[in-house]
């Protein structure tokens, strides 16, 4: 396991367990999401997906809309903490980066962990430098 401080290690233990409950039949692929405001609040989120496979919801947007319904606004959340089970560190689709830029503030820390420990890492900005606004 990668040497990483004890609040990250918590939060990757959250994304490691609500990854279990993970609704993923037709994929296999279990992944767990974790977001955390300013105070350290986390809310958590797992993939879950639809005999319509279009209609899967990713585990970092399912985190999202958990902490957007406590009332979570734009600008609040510090980092992302996602866990995917049997695998290396996935790096977030692009329909989950777009919706990570509207919610996380652009130097917020996206942190990614794969079932050996290795993390990967990025600011927001790196990993969606340009996105879609309206405004
Ligand atoms: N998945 C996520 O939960 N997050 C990602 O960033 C990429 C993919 C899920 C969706 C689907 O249930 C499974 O992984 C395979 O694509």
């Amino acid at each position: 396991m990668t040497d990483i401080p004890a609040d990250l290690e918590s939060l990757r233990s959250q994304a490691e367990a609500v990854s279990e409950n993970a609704w993923s039949p037709y994929s296999g692929v279990k992944v767990g999401a974790v977001v955390v405001d300013g105070d350290g609040q986390a809310w958590s989120g797992c993939n879950m997906e639809s005999a319509s496979y279009g209609l899967t919801q990713c585990a970092e947007r399912n985190a999202l809309g958990a902490a957007v319904a406590a009332g979570v606004k734009p600008g609040e959340l510090q980092a992302l903490v996602v866990f995917s089970r049997g695998f290396e560190a996935l790096s977030p689709c692009g329909a989950c980066r777009q919706v990570m830029s509207e919610l996380l503030t652009p130097d917020a820390t996206v942190f990614s962990f794969g079932s050996e420990g290795v993390m990967r890492s990025w600011s927001m900005e790196e990993l969606f430098p340009d996105p879609f606004v309206l405004e």
